[in-house]
């Protein structure tokens, strides 16, 4: 018999075929006549697939009547045109197989609804849900996107290392990597003696994979990484992952408008790949997470975004009149209060926010002639706030060394990092596109937690 999966069992194009389709009941519904309807549903798609299984059957009353939410089957019958509502297939049962049963007494999804933070401790299960298959197969697709992105564009998949000593972002927060014991590590000079570790030195979880990548784009031109990224800030928001998947795709011969035009046309193939692909869920996503999410998102894939300096956004900012939690003064990194308030409120589109303070930017992004400020670009969406960051590179050795001294910075550690500058050095430029943060933006998931499979986060990594 051949083997169909749900999604495909519900085209109409099925009926009339005989299948055998295999998934997890959802809900089981008696019928006075002597028959029961079971919801079907294997992941495939959101839909389930509704079987009929008639009393007639040799284990209707020992296997089909004790099924309930949560027990695996195996089903094999006719596909027939079906005149329920919201489905135009449905599968007349000729054989029911119990694979495996699940205690309604015990099961924790059989009660229907959940909320998000109880699932968050049945990282195993929530992937059962209609909410957890659709973000799933959403993270799929726009996976797939990018990769498609950048192979059409012409760039080389390049892989950073996951255990690193260097530190991109300067930002002070990473996980160690050791082997020395933590009870009693080796010590000399009264300092734990490194010489001892795996390594020979100290290494950490990466921050991001951009340093290396701009190896890659220095003698192969367009490159991009899409990998895990790790980092120990305390932030226990709805924005912050301890651990997260990160695109950064770096450039050669490309300025930050260069940089800027391409992050665009990459988020809007994005959403419009996942609108033309997932529209099933996205119109879940509409229906029962965030209503106007399919407006946005179209609004998204058809008009440019705003750009705007981050000098014009603080004017924007102090003029507005609006009440903000952190204050508004250039020089300030932005809260994203702030970034919110452009995106949603004054200009309703994604942002691209570009040159802020030299001051509050790590050491590699390029000093405008102003002095004061670099080539950084932020895009900012709705409800996320902010989604990349990026900038043009420093590409003038004097000036990175300098300012790696303003920043306090070891050129030493970071000799390779400035060979590239010492030998046929060129403007280059790139950005780092937050995995999760766009899967929050495609789908509306209030928080980021909810669309990664097992979240890290303080105090947090069960599973
Ligand atoms: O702005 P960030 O820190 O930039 C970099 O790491 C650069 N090296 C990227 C580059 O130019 N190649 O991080 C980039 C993006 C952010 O805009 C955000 O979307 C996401 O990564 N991000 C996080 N996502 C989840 N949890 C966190 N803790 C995140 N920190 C950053
Ligand atoms: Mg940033």
């Amino acid at each position: 018999m051949e083997k169909l999966t749900v999604a495909v069992a519900r085209r109409p194009e099925s009926i009339g075929r005989n299948a055998r389709i295999e998934g997890w009941v959802r809900t089981r519904r008696d019928s006075k006549g002597g028959f029961s309807f079971l919801e079907l549903n294997d992941g495939s798609c959101l839909g389930n697939l509704q079987v009929v299984a008639d009393g007639s059957l040799p284990n209707y009353e020992t296997d089909v009547l004790r099924l309930s939410s949560g027990c695996g089957v195996s089903v094999e019958g006719a596909l027939l045109a079906s005149s329920g509502h919201g489905q135009t297939t449905e599968l007349k049962a000729a054989s029911i197989r119990v694979l495996g049963m699940a205690d309604p007494e015990q099961y924790p999804l059989q009660k229907k609804r959940h909320s998000f933070e109880k699932l968050r401790e049945w990282a195993h299960l929530r992937p059962r849900t209609n909410t957890f298959g659709a973000v799933m197969r959403v993270r799929n697709c726009v996976a797939n996107s990018i990769h498609r992105f950048f192979q059409d564009e012409g760039f080389l998949y390049v892989q950073t290392p996951i255990i690193t000593a260097s530190d991109c972002e300067g930002a002070g927060a990473m996980f160690r990597v050791t082997t020395l014991p933590l009870d009693n590590p080796p010590r000399r000079d009264g300092k734990v003696d490194h010489a001892a570790d795996f390594f020979g030195r100290p290494t950490y979880l990466t921050v991001s994979g951009q340093l290396e990548a701009e190896i890659f784009a220095t003698s192969l031109g367009k490159v991009y990484t899409f990998g895990p990224t790790f980092r120990a800030e305390n932030s226990n928001t709805s924005r912050h992952l301890a651990e997260f998947w990160m695109i950064e795709p770096e450039m050669a011969f490309f300025d930050l408008n260069d940089n800027m035009d391409l992050a665009e046309r990459f988020l809007r193939r994005l959403v419009r790949d996942t609108l033309d692909q997932c529209a099933e869920d996205m119109r879940f996503f509409e229906q029962f997470i965030e209503p106007g999410l399919l407006t946005t998102l179209e609004g998204v894939a058809s008009s440019a975004f705003r750009r705007v300096s981050y000098t014009e956004a603080i004017g924007i900012l102090e003029r507005c009149g609006a009440e903000f939690e952190y204050p508004v003064r250039w020089g300030a990194d932005l809260q994203s209060e702030h970034e919110r308030y452009l995106t949603e409120t004054v200009f309703g589109t994604p942002v691209v926010l570009y040159d802020y303070p030299r001051s509050i930017k790590p050491f590699y992004m390029r000093v405008n002639d102003d002095g004061r400020t670099v080539r950084a670009m932020d895009v900012l969406v709705p409800k996320v706030g902010e989604i990349i960051g990026g900038s043009q590179r420093e590409e003038r050795l004097d000036v990175l060394e300098g300012r790696m001294r303003e920043q306090n910075l070891d050129a030493r550690d970071y000799w390779w990092y400035l060979d590239l500058r010492r030998f046929g050095t060129v403007p280059h430029a790139g950005f780092g596109l937050g995995f999760e943060r766009v899967i929050q933006f495609l789908t509306g998931m209030a928080n980021i937690r909810d669309v990664i499979p097992f979240p890290r986060t303080p105090g947090s990594a069960d599973f």
